[in-house]
């Protein structure tokens, strides 16, 4: 499975040698990964992570992205191929796993395979402890995630008397508690109620403007293309990564993929079949965007504003 970036996508990890600043932040190289007594799941993947772009990871039930998002954060080792972390590969003893973990953070789909201590705070705690920083430092991280993650008043409350979505929001402090460069979340909004959702993505955001990349698995091609930078599919003919909006509004692509076209674009289309929207205009990515299009009088050269959207 090979990597084709689509023009004006993130750059390859070929091209800039190690130790360059234009190398990727993460990347895998010639990845193959296949489970004890199970199937290949990826074979030769080219896959990187740019610093600074939002990338939404999407692509069918068992398509590997679970898969693809643990050998990017250290949690599998690929059987073949390389994961370099700004173009130096990484070592998988304990000097270079440390590295990888403070610079890569994974949160998966299931707080509850996350969580394990007895309190929110301690939970959270966890991490920086484990990496020896001093006490005060380690509870000013703890603090600054709790305050990321809107949760500063379930410091003390007993994980296992968390709501679905507070045990979400405390997994994810535990990895902001790491201040990775690289956040990686497997699926954060499955399971989260339309608030919880829009939170969320207001936390996401205020960690990307913080200097956070994100990288996050998901099946919603509406929270992808408001979100987003770049999308990354997993297809049964390799991974392909480029600009959300240009990715998403491919039929072929999304087929492969078993997604379908997302609002936004659809509505694009439409509007640009009624000449109510150029074909360099932004499109509406959201219902608010369209109210505000529709405000600002469709077919006038404006764009829409982004609430809630980077991309
Ligand atoms: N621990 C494991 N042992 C054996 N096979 C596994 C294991 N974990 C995953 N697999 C297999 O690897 C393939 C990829 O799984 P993975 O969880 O990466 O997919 P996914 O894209 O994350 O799917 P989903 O959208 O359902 O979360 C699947 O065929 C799955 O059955
Ligand atoms: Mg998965």
């Amino acid at each position: 499975m090979s990597e084709r970036s689509e023009p004006g996508g993130p750059a390859g990890p070929q091209g800039p040698g190690p130790g360059d600043p234009r190398d990727p932040l993460v990347s895998l190289s010639g990845a193959s990964y296949a489970y004890e007594d199970g199937p290949t799941v990826l074979s030769g993947l080219d896959f990187a992570v740019s610093e600074g772009r939002a990338l939404a990871l999407l692509g069918r039930n068992g398509s590997g992205k679970t898969t693809l998002m643990r050998l990017l954060s250290g949690g599998l080792r690929p059987d073949t191929g390389r994961l370099a972390l700004a173009g130096r590969p990484v070592s998988y003893d304990r000097a270079g796993l440390t590295r990888l973990r403070t610079t890569v953070q994974l949160v998966v789909q299931d707080p509850d395979d996350q969580l394990f201590a007895a309190s929110v705070g301690q939970d959270v705690s966890f991490g920086p402890m484990n990496l020896g920083l001093p006490v005060p430092e380690v509870r000013a991280r703890v603090d600054e995630a709790l305050a990321a993650l809107d949760i500063g008043a379930l410091a003390d409350r007993p994980t296992h008397l968390l709501s679905y979505g507070q045990r979400k929001r405390t997994a994810i402090a535990g990895a902001v508690a790491m201040r990775p460069r690289v956040l990686i979340l497997d699926e954060p909004t499955a399971g989260l109620d339309p608030d919880g959702q829009e939170r969320l993505l207001d936390t996401l955001g205020r960690l990307r403007e913080s200097g956070t990349t994100v990288v996050m698995a998901t099946h919603d091609v509406d929270l992808a293309l408001r979100w987003a930078d770049d999308a990354a599919l997993l297809t049964p003919a390799g991974v392909r990564t480029g600009p959300v909006s240009t990715m998403l509004a491919r039929p072929d692509l999304l087929a492969q993929a078993g997604l379908r076209l997302p609002w936004g674009i659809a509505v694009t289309t439409l509007l640009r079949t009624h000449g109510l929207l150029t074909d360099t205009d932004n499109g509406p990515r959201t219902p608010d965007e369209l109210a505000a299009l529709a405000g600002a009088g469709a077919g006038a050269s404006t764009s829409p504003g982004a609430p809630g959207g980077t991309g």
